[in-house]
């Protein structure tokens, strides 16, 4: 995902939001244009509001340790399974883009986050981050109170760069716990942690349906999951056939990134207990990506 990003004022994102284009322009284009960023608002729209807020059980006292002896990572076998190792460059080279092309991206998207992590504040102490990559979300915990942060991710060269996120934010190196596992196969407790917060990686993982039981499955009763994702544009238009079209290549350049997904049907349909909102959003600088949901759900 870091590999592909164009402006508004790229061609690309011209091609993408003009049906009269060519599909074969934009791959030429492709060739030539990368990072190409510029400042524009934000729109969002809702999408839809089936939940309520839920707030039971917000003082329900979780273990201190959540991190189940038996499960202190994802088993290797889950690991090779659900998501076949990659060679060591690979993995460091994403982490790196992740790192460095990402900016831009976090600065657009850095008001949704504000106002979701808000929902943490003095409902939270213990988080658990799936797919917690490099850490941008670290500098929206720091409002949360005695936050204890576990982050889990399969790509252990994510570590360093969260750590150091981590520090930057003022977390304490105690309070923040990385452990390489996957979305699909969670390594903690049931109902052991307070909230869970997921950005960009229900487009990465294997399995949805799976990632979305475990996540469920950890949350206590009225714990909140957050969550940012970028989703299949509407079906019948050009970006949407644009994304049809890069799908296969993004997979294989952005570690099993999907462009296509309906990640906020699929939220819907794993019926929280307590309801989700899931709201629609599109970011006006990152083209082929730009269709976003976001949102709360609570167990
Ligand atoms: C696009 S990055 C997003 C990272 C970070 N959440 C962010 O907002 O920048 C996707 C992340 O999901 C991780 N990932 C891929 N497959 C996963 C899985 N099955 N379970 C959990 N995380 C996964 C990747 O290693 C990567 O760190």
């Amino acid at each position: 995902m870091a590999i592909l990003q164009f402006s508004s004022s790229s061609p690309i994102s011209k091609i993408i939001h003009s049906p009269r284009r060519k599909i074969r322009d934009l791959q030429d284009s492709i060739k030539t244009q990368k990072n190409l960023i510029t400042t524009d608002s934000v729109s969002s729209f809702s999408f839809c509001t089936c939940g309520r807020r839920h707030f039971i059980g917000a003082m329900t006292s979780i273990p201190f340790l959540p991190i189940s002896p038996s499960h202190a990572s994802t088993s290797t076998e889950d690991l090779e399974r659900l998501r076949p190792p990659k060679p060591d460059w690979y993995e460091e080279f994403f982490a790196w883009s992740m790192n460095t092309e990402m900016e831009s991206y976090e600065k657009e998207i850095s008001d949704y986050k504000m106002r979701l992590f808000d929902n943490l504040v003095g409902k939270a102490e213990k988080v658990l981050e799936v797919g917690i990559g490099t850490g941008p979300n670290f500098k929206y915990y720091t409002a949360i109170p005695n936050l204890s942060v576990i982050g889990i991710d399969p790509n252990a060269k994510m570590e360093s760069y969260a750590r150091k996120s981590a520090a930057e934010a003022g977390l304490k190196p105690e309070d923040f716990t990385f452990i390489q596992a996957l979305g699909e196969s969670i390594p903690l407790e049931d109902a052991s942690v307070d909230a869970v917060v997921g950005t960009l990686v229900l487009c990465s993982v294997t399995d949805v349906t799976q990632t979305l039981n475990e996540i469920k499955r950890i949350l206590r009763p009225g714990g909140t999951y957050i969550f940012i994702e970028h989703v299949a544009a509407e079906d019948g238009t050009f970006l949407r056939l644009v994304q049809n079209v890069l799908d296969p290549l993004q997979q294989v350049v952005a570690d099993g990134c999907h462009l296509t997904r309906h990640t906020g049907e699929s939220i819907l349909e794993a019926r929280f207990n307590g309801g989700a909102d899931v709201k629609k959003a599109s970011l006006s600088r990152f083209a082929y990506i730009s269709s976003h949901v976001y949102g709360v759900a609570y167990n």
